[in-house]
């Protein structure tokens, strides 16, 4: 019966998809298995990301895609023992994460060395050159340089010879990246798969990787530091700075909400370059389903790469993600190989930097804006000015240091610079015939724009605060701090709704949020019953957050993301955490003294160990998973094969990172020990061409558990 409804069901598909009545009295000839259904359905699938999220050039609407998507939930539901971890609907399966575990690159991830004109350019052209046979001719290969990430994306052999991906890594510090699969896998212009005859059609091995660039588009960008700004969060300073936050957050359900994309630039195997060229190279990632940048250029002259320059500059505007500069790569690997990398960079590639965009306008006041930890930043409002195709009215100055070192007065003009930062910036004062001086000097309040509080300025510090931990402006922003999106994640708890909170006096600091009641809800403006309800719903859900959410939330000055993370790991609770001298820590990798004081300060103060008290009784998490860190495994390097018996392949990296011990991809005479599992493929027999010990589960987890020394 089943399999008659779902043969039903396709047709009906067709029939959707292709708005044409004639493909109802198309016979199905075939009896699928419900196996081969769901293949089909998810091939679909792919089929259709791929026209949308690579070639931007989609077949179907989107609610028609959501529509088969939301078929393929509901079967996949009703038989998750058919469930395949590459299936479209698993883009976003992984849990929220305590940290990341650190990976070795199968070959560093070197930057590039910078040309910022065309003297510079040829001065490279000409050491290429010569680095080369007179005979030999060099092809150059031009791209866009993206104002993003890069990432290492390593595919392995998955079912009927396809190959799928293993793991996403960082850049890190270059040699060693951060396991950020999980986030990766929410990319949808990154296949989760490449199907065999896509492989074969590309010319790739099973195995491989692929490196390249993520972006947040600019889109994204605006929208998500609108939201920031909603949430009285600081909005990131440019797009590559939210990609990368972005790509290190540790749910990845607000990674998938972001719409990052990955453009593809490199192949490798077991870290060497795959194909005879770099044009070939760009041409097989295209084949094989990857976003390759289409404003990519072979070409035989440095003039032609000047040229292609020319052209590339004035798309800034209307690309849609940001750019800051040219790539220029010799094409043959060959000559890639013989030219060979000085230090951090390779001979053989080069980065042409564009110019930062500026334009002079007029500095018509300065504000104040008291933040959350009650910094006061001077924001100067200037007359609006298109820089670039982006109206820009506001600047930061930073602080009161800043205004005195630009001699900044208002009335004057200004050169603004917009880089890829959303917050321009005041470079210097412009004095000319056409721009006369302003006379008005700017005074840097005294006391508190919002309460009158005195403003503080520590030793050694250069912002002025206010301290007045009542100061409405900062419980504003303490609130929307707590509530916003990545933080406690609580909806409906913006802008609006905070400054009616606190009008009415309803809340006085964040634990009130807890014992918000209906009719106070309801006596508010446009709050009906459902959205009260809404809103109470979402306090209580965030009663669950975890811990890192919570320290996060609370607002302690330099404790960001990142740190509540290695915070929340390292001690485990709420409570060692309040109990930690400053020397603890500063035991925590990551945190300096300035930070470990900031936190043994936040809690001396009895106001915040009384919030904390509160919000415990209220029953939020106050309790973390804790890593602990023995050094069994200091100076091990490990690769993993195969599948093992119990522990995936993700647990028992992070057991071998948490012992001390390192992961990496590839297989070497310095590999200490290769882990291998069921069905594991061409790196076991290196490890034992090599002669490096294998060990399967058992005898990983009995290295794991010795003593330390022993
Ligand atoms: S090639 C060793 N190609 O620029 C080769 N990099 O300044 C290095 N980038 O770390 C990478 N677009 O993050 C390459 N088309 C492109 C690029 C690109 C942006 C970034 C990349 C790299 C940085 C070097």
């Amino acid at each position: 019966m089943r399999c008659l409804l779902l043969l039903f069901a396709k047709g009906q598909d067709l029939v959707s998809w292709f708005g044409c009545d004639l493909f109802i009295i198309l016979p199905m000839t075939r009896k699928l298995t419900l196996e081969q259904e769901l293949q089909e359905m998810r091939d679909t699938l792919r089929h259709h990301e791929h026209l949308y999220y690579v070639e931007d050039s989609p077949e179907i609407t989107d609610a028609q895609y959501d529509a088969l998507m939301n078929k393929l939930k509901k079967l996949e539901e009703a038989h998750p023992e058919l469930v395949t971890p590459d299936s479209p609907t698993q883009r976003v399966g992984g849990k929220p994460r305590e940290g990341f575990v650190k990976t070795a690159h199968s070959r560093p991830m070197l930057s590039l060395d910078n040309a910022y004109n065309e003297e510079e350019l040829r001065a490279w052209d000409q050491r290429v050159r010569a680095g080369l046979p007179a005979s030999e001719k060099v092809r150059y290969v031009c791209e866009l340089k993206l104002d993003g990430l890069s990432m290492a994306l390593h595919y392995g052999p998955g079912a009927h010879g396809s190959s799928h991906l293993e793991r996403g890594l960082t850049r890190g510090d270059g040699t060693i990246g951060e396991d950020v699969t999980t986030n990766v896998r929410t990319i949808r212009s990154v296949p989760l798969s490449v199907s065999a005859t896509k492989l074969k059609d590309a010319g790739l091995p099973q195995s491989f990787e692929v490196r390249g660039e993520v972006v947040l588009p600019q889109a994204a960008f605006l929208k998500l530091n609108e939201e920031r700004e909603a949430a009285g969060m600081t909005p990131a300073a440019n797009p590559r700075n939210a990609a990368a936050g972005t790509i290190r957050t540790l749910e990845p359900n607000i990674v998938a909400q972001r719409r990052l994309d990955l453009y593809a630039y490199f192949l490798l195997q077991g870290g060497e370059t795959l194909l005879p060229t770099h044009s070939g190279t760009l041409d097989a990632l295209k084949t094989a389903g990857f976003r390759v940048n289409q404003h990519a250029k072979a070409v035989a002259t440095i003039d032609e790469v000047i040229a292609f320059i020319a052209k590339a500059e004035p798309l800034r505007d209307s690309l849609g993600y940001e750019i800051d500069g040219v790539v220029i790569k010799v094409d043959a690997t060959a000559q890639q190989r013989r030219l060979g990398f000085t230090g951090k960079a390779p001979r053989w590639a080069i980065a042409y930097k564009f110019a930062a965009r500026a334009g002079i306008t007029k500095l018509e006041d300065v504000l104040f804006q008291v933040g959350r930890t009650g910094k006061v930043t001077p924001v100067a409002a200037l007359t609006p000015v298109l820089i670039g195709g982006t109206t820009v009215a506001r600047a930061t100055l930073h602080n009161a240091d800043e205004i005195g070192r630009l001699g900044v007065r208002i009335g004057d003009f200004v050169s603004v610079e917009r880089g890829g930062d959303v917050i321009p910036k005041i470079v210097e004062v412009v004095e000319d015939k056409a721009h006369p001086r302003g006379t008005v000097e700017i005074v840097f309040p005294e006391s508190c724009p919002e309460c009158g509080s005195e403003l503080v300025k520590a030793e050694g510090e250069v912002d002025w605060r206010c301290v007045n931990a009542e100061c409405p402006a900062r419980l504003r922003e303490e609130l929307l701090h707590f509530a916003a999106r990545g933080v406690m994640n609580i909806e409906g708890l913006g802008d609006a709704m905070v400054s009616q909170l606190l009008t009415a006096g309803y809340v006085k600091g964040i634990a009130d949020l807890y014992e918000l009641k209906k009719e106070q809800l309801l006596a508010l403006e446009r709050v009906g019953e459902k959205s009260a309800q809404a809103l109470l719903d979402e306090i209580e859900r965030s009663k669950g957050a975890p811990l890192v959410r919570v320290l996060f939330g609370l607002g302690i000055r330099f404790v960001g993301e990142r740190t509540a993370q290695l915070l929340a790991a390292h001690f485990g609770s709420i409570d060692a955490l309040m109990a930690a001298t400053a020397e603890e820590l500063e035991a925590v990798n990551e945190v300096g003294p300035r930070v470990a004081q900031a936190i043994a300060e936040f809690f001396a103060e009895p106001r915040n160990r009384a919030l904390v008290e509160r919000l415990r009784k209220e029953g939020l998490t106050f309790t973390a998973e804790k890593r602990v860190t023995t050094s069994t495994l200091e100076g091990l390097t490990f690769v993993l094969t195969g599948t093992l018996p119990n522990l995936t392949r993700e647990v028992a990296k992070e057991k071998i990172e948490s012992a001390g011990g390192r992961v990496s991809g590839s297989v070497s005479k310095k590999t200490s020990y290769v882990v291998a599992g069921e069905e594991a493929g061409s790196k076991l027999d290196k490890a034992t061409s090599l002669g490096v010990p294998v060990l399967d589960e058992a005898g990983l987890l009995e290295l794991l558990e010795r003593p330390a020394g022993a």
